[in-house]
């Protein structure tokens, strides 16, 4: 089954909302540019709805870097779901690794975050990965396995398939390290053998897998013409419109 590649930005705590209206009107006029894969951006939260104005019929997609997993209430500096939609967005990023180990998610959190964001109609970019020193102990499959084992247990055929993957090493994230071809096709493989034995072959074939970690213009052919890699998550080199594009562009 061939599946549509894409390539999202993610810009962590980054650009004022200026900038972020800025890069949105300069890549909406390289629209004709972008070529056949699918582009989304996650700016910070305040940045949202003024990128999403910008986006709006360009066919380039919008979405929020996390979510609170419960609807309304109490909850002082947490974002919902429905704020999310409400600003126009339709991605959100669940479980990405900033989040798991600066500011503690647990498995069990990204869980809940996921079946919210799913619940509430958005398309969830659910982020995996592994550490240097779980890879060194040999440990990598096992915690990327509980990772989505424990995310994407509770959601139904129907919600499972709108869930996009990321796998994301920590320890290629901001570090110019990228995992070789070699290592990020072998842990995508599995991931999909994964989804295959917990949830069928409809699921398996059908979910993207996008690679994550120091993706940048010099390295992006190279990962993206991977039959297994469906995309890229982004995030220092997709600051710059100039860099962001050449990655996009490196989709063949
Ligand atoms: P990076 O970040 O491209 O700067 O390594 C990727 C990410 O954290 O999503």
């Amino acid at each position: 089954m061939s599946r549509k590649k894409l390539i999202a930005a993610n810009w962590k705590m980054q650009k004022s909302i200026g900038d972020a209206k800025a890069f949105a009107d300069s890549l909406v006029s390289s629209v004709p540019n972008v070529g056949t894969c699918d582009v989304v951006l996650f700016p910070p939260f305040f940045a949202v709805p003024f990128t999403a104005k910008i986006l709006e019929g360009s066919g380039i997609g919008v979405g929020a870097q996390d979510l609170f997993w419960e609807k309304q209430g109490a909850y002082t500096g947490e974002i919902s779901g429905e704020m999310i939609n409400d600003a126009a967005a339709s991605y959100v990023i669940v479980g990405h690794s900033e989040r798991r180990h600066v500011i503690g998610e647990s498995n069990e959190i990204v869980a809940k975050k996921l079946k919210t964001a799913v619940e509430e109609g958005l398309t969830p970019m659910l982020c995996v990965g592994e550490k240097m020193s779980e890879r060194e102990e040999g440990n990598a499959e096992s915690v990327v396995e509980e990772q989505l084992k424990t995310a994407l247990s509770g959601l139904s055929q129907t919600e499972l398939k709108r869930v996009i993957v990321a796998y994301e090493p920590v320890w290629a994230i901001g570090t110019g390290k990228t995992a070789t071809p070699e290592d990020a096709v072998a842990m995508h493989r599995f991931i999909r053998g994964c989804l295959g034995d917990d949830f069928g072959s409809d699921i398996s074939g059908e979910l993207r897998i996008l690679y994550g970690g120091s993706v940048k213009p010099e390295n992006a052919e190279r990962l993206l013409g991977e039959e297994e890699i469906d995309g890229a998550l982004v995030g220092g080199a997709s600051l710059e419109v100039d860099s962001f594009l050449k990655i996009v562009g490196a989709v063949k």
